[in-house]
C-alpha cells in the first residue's frame, strides 16, 4: 500500500506534490527527496514518554555478541552490541559481502540464528560463495528478496538474532514511489529495519555502496540514522583490507581491522607492521619508516618520497598519497628555513607504502627524514624508526604513547629509534633493552643524526 508522500527540499524544507530539478521556493537544484507524510495524528502511535529523574535512571548493560572475527570484534568495541544497526560502507567488489557472509557463518556455528538478506545475488550465488569460505551446517537462512516489507514480514517469523541486508540501494519501500537507491528510498529502508532492530533486540547489520568519493546515493545521508558505521578501504590491486569504524556509539572511533583477501574469505592480520614492511626496498633513498599509532594499536608505516627536479619551473609538483597535503607542504617549508634545503625546482611525490594512511602529528618526523633523504639521494639505515611531531620552529614535539612505539619498533627488529627528547625521559622507567634510543630537539639534529 503506498502511502501518502511528498517530495520535500533538503535545503528550505519546502514541499511540493511532484519532483522538481529545482525547488520552486529556494531555487536550489536537485535538493527535493520523497518523504512520507506524517498524519497530524500519528503522534498518538508514538509510545507515551515521562521525564526521569538522573539518579533513577539504572545504567544499561549493554549485551554483546562476538562476530567469531577478531579483528572486526575490535572496531565494534567488543562485539556487536545487541539491538544495534551497524552500517557497511564501501566500494562495489572490496568485500562487503564476504566479511559479512563469514560473520554470518560464524555466528550461525556459534548457536545464533541468522537471518541474511540479499536484494543482489540469487541464493544459488551465495552457497557458491558460502562454500568458499566453508560455511557448514548451522543455523543460517538466506533470503533472496528486494521488497523491504515482505522482508520484514519474514523476519518478524523467523525472529533472528543477527540480521544482515546486502544492500540498502537494492531493496526498495513500497511505501514511496522513488525507485530503489534513490536518498528516500535508502533512508526509509534504514529507518525500517532500525525500528525493527530496536523493537525485537535484533543485531543488524546494512551494507551501502559507495563509490570513491563517497558520494553515491547513501551511506554518507545515512551515518546519523544508525549506531555504528564502517567502512571498508583498500585497492582492489593489494590483497589487504582495512575497516576501520566512523561513528560507534558503543565504543571507540579509532580502531582498525586489517584483513587480507584470500581464497577463502576475508583473514586478519595478525601483524600489521611485518605485513605494511615486508616489500620495503633496503639502501635505497626516499624510504623512511615512522612508528604511528592507530586506535589502540601501533603501526610501523613506510613513508616514501621522490624528488625529482621539475618540468614546470616556477609551479613545481607536490603530490601526496596516504597522508596530509597540508601538512607535507608545511614540512618542506619547515625543511627550507631551518635546513637550507631548496624544492624550488623540485617535484616532491610522497606515498605511504600499502595503501596506508598516517594522519597523526607523531608522523611529522617520516615525511620530514623521506623527503630529505631522496633530496640528498641518501639512504636511510635499514634499521631505523622515527616519530615525533615537527612544530614550525623546527623544534621536534614529543608525543603520546612513545613506549607503545619503541616496542613495536624493537618487536621487528630495528636497532635505533629518534624520537623527540622530550619523550625519552617516559622511556626510562621502562624495560626497554636491546634498542637504541636518540632524542632529538630541532629538525637538524635529525638530519644531522641521520645522515
Ligand atoms: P564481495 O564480498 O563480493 O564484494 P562486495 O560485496 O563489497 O561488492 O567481494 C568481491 C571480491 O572478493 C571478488 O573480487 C572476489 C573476491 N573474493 C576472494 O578473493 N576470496 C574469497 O574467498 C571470496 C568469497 C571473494
Ligand atoms: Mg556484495
Amino acid at each position: 500500500m503506498k502511502e501518502k508522500t511528498a517530495f520535500v527540499c533538503q535545503n528550505c524544507g519546502a514541499h511540493s506534490p511532484k519532483w522538481m530539478g529545482r525547488c520552486p521556493s529556494c531555487g536550489e537544484w536537485e535538493t527535493l527527496i520523497e518523504e512520507i507524510e506524517e498524519d497530524a495524528g500519528t503522534e498518538f502511535a508514538f509510545p507515551p514518554s515521562e521525564p526521569v529523574l538522573y539518579e533513577k535512571i539504572k545504567q544499561a548493560e549493554k549485551k554483546r555478541i562476538h562476530t567469531g572475527i577478531e579483528e572486526l570484534n575490535r572496531v565494534l568495541g567488543g562485539g556487536v552490541v545487541l539491538g544495534s544497526v551497524v552500517l557497511i560502507g564501501g566500494e562495489p567488489g572490496i568485500g562487503k559481502s564476504t566479511l559479512l557472509l563469514q560473520v554470518s557463518r560464524d555466528f550461525s556455528t556459534q548457536g545464533e540464528k541468522v537471518l541474511y538478506v540479499s536484494g543482489e545475488e540469487s541464493l544459488e550465488q551465495l552457497k557458491l560463495r558460502g562454500e568458499r569460505l566453508g560455511i557448514q551446517k548451522g543455523n543460517l537462512y538466506l533470503l533472496a528478496e528486494t521488497n523491504l516489507e515482505r522482508i520484514i514480514a519474514h523476519a518478524e517469523k523467523l525472529s533472528p538474532q543477527v540480521f544482515i541486508l546486502d544492500s540498502v540501494q537494492t531493496v526498495f519501500s513500497s511505501k514511496l514511489s522513488s525507485s530503489p537507491g534513490t536518498i528516500s528510498q535508502v533512508r526509509e529502508v534504514t529507518n525500517q529495519i532500525f525500528r525493527f532492530a530496536k523493537g525485537n533486540m535484533i543485531s543488524a547489520f546494512l551494507i551501502g555502496h559507495i563509490t570513491k568519493d563517497g558520494s553515491l546515493a547513501g551511506p554518507k545521508s545515512l551515518e546519523h540514522m544508525v549506531d555504528c558505521v564502517l567502512y571498508f578501504e583498500g585497492e582492489r590491486d593489494h590483497s589487504h583490507r582495512v575497516v576501520r569504524a566512523l561513528k560507534n556509539r558503543f565504543g571507540p572511533v579509532s580502531e582498525l581491522a586489517i584483513f587480507e583477501m584470500t581464497g577463502q574469505g576475508l583473514q586478519g592480520v595478525s601483524n600489521p607492521s611485518a605485513f605494511f614492511l615486508k616489500e620495503r626496498p633496503t639502501n635505497e633513498a626516499g624510504s623512511a619508516v615512522v612508528c604511528t599509532i592507530k586506535g589502540s594499536r601501533p603501526l610501523l608505516a613506510e613513508v616514501q618520497a621522490l624528488v625529482s627536479s621539475t618540468l614546470f619551473a616556477g609551479n613545481p609538483r607536490r603530490m601526496t598519497i596516504g597522508c596530509d597535503h597540508f601538512r607535507a607542504s608545511m614540512l618542506m617549508a619547515i625543511v627550507e628555513k631551518k635546513l637550507g634545503f631548496s624544492f624550488a625546482g623540485e617535484d616532491v611525490y610522497l606515498n605511504v607504502a600499502g595503501g596506508l594512511s598516517i594522519d597523526e602529528p607523531a608522523t611529522d618526523m617520516g615525511i620530514l627524514v623521506a623527503v630529505v633523504s631522496s633530496l640528498k639521494n641518501k639512504a636511510v639505515s635499514s634499521d631505523l624508526a622515527v616519530f615525533g611531531e615537527v612544530g614550525l620552529s623546527g623544534e621536534i614535539r614529543s608525543v603520546g604513547h612513545p613506549v607503545m612505539r619503541v616496542k613495536e619498533a624493537s618487536s621487528l627488529g630495528f636497532q635505533t629509534v629518534i624520537l623527540p627528547k622530550g619523550n625519552i625521559s617516559h622511556l626510562e622507567k621502562e624495560d626497554i633493552s636491546g634498542i637504541n634510543l636518540i632524542g632529538v630537539q630541532n629538525v637538524k639534529d635529525v638530519i644531522d643524526t641521520i645522515f
